[in-house]
């Protein structure tokens, strides 16, 4: 069994967000070879996980993944989970930890982050983790997504990616997107929902948003509702903007 030894790189403290009702306990499994790992704590699952130079915020947890690992809730619906974008794995280890009843697919382009990931899972005994490249994700259809998602790549190709996975949303099912609010997440509001993914604001804190885009289930958004030519009589709660 590996020594066990203090931290020797990043920490991480979050507190337990809504949907960490079913968090794992604190497990007690050998730290990660020597190199570069950060602590992370989220609740009560704490761990420290493996992470990589080549990895996007490999010596802490980065501050919009612990604003969305702290806000966003339990996902809405049953199936299966989806962190799009792992990196090293904070998203999609902690849901498996938080929700041991579901699959957690990890999902990235890059090869390192998946091997990373499923290693961090591995070491933590979370089974429930599945790690693979973007073509490989194997359900057609998600509970709920939780992302991160890369804004470096460019907002178009951000954009194109978001629209490549939302139509996996189950009825009923929620994308959690957490976005710096100065790198266009309101803009990014408005785009899905005139894409037909309905888009509100689940919180802004320390300048991110947790946006929450609707899934409805049947691949493609429905067609657009054209505007009322007069006012509704009963037109409901209006969702909060983004
Ligand atoms: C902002 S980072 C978030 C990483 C991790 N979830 C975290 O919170 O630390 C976005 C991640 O998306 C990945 N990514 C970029 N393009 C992608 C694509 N087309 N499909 C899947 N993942 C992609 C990047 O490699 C990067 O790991």
């Amino acid at each position: 069994m590996a020594p066990r030894r203090p931290l020797a790189e990043g920490r991480a403290d979050v507190d337990g967000g809504a949907g960490s009702r079913g968090a794992a306990r604190h497990r007690t499994v050998p730290d990660p070879a020597p190199g570069h790992q950060v602590a992370l704590r989220v609740g009560s699952f704490q761990a420290v996980l493996r992470t990589d130079p080549s990895l996007f915020s490999y010596t802490h947890l980065d501050p919009g993944t612990a604003v969305l690992l702290r806000t966003a809730p339990a996902p809405p619906v049953d199936g299966d989970l989806l962190d799009l974008g792992c990196g090293w794995g904070p998203v999609a280890v902690t849901l498996a930890a938080r929700h041991p009843d579901r699959i957690v697919w990890a999902v990235d382009a890059d090869p390192r982050a998946i091997a990373i990931t499923q290693e961090n899972a591995q070491r933590l005994g979370l089974a429930n983790v599945r790690a693979t490249p973007p073509g490989e994700a194997a359900p057609a259809r998600f509970a709920a997504i939780y992302s991160n998602p890369p804004v470096r790549v460019g907002k178009r190709t951000m954009r194109d990616l978001l629209i490549e996975w939302l139509p996996r949303l189950d009825a009923g099912a929620c994308a959690y997107l957490v976005v710096k609010k100065n790198l266009g997440a309101d803009g990014l509001a408005r785009f899905l929902t005139d894409e037909g993914w309905p888009t509100g604001r689940l919180c802004s804190k320390r300048g991110y948003r947790v946006l929450c885009a609707e899934g409805h289930g049947e691949g493609t958004p429905p067609a657009p509702v054209p505007p009322p030519t007069r006012a509704m009589e009963n037109p409901g709660p209006p969702l909060r903007p983004a």
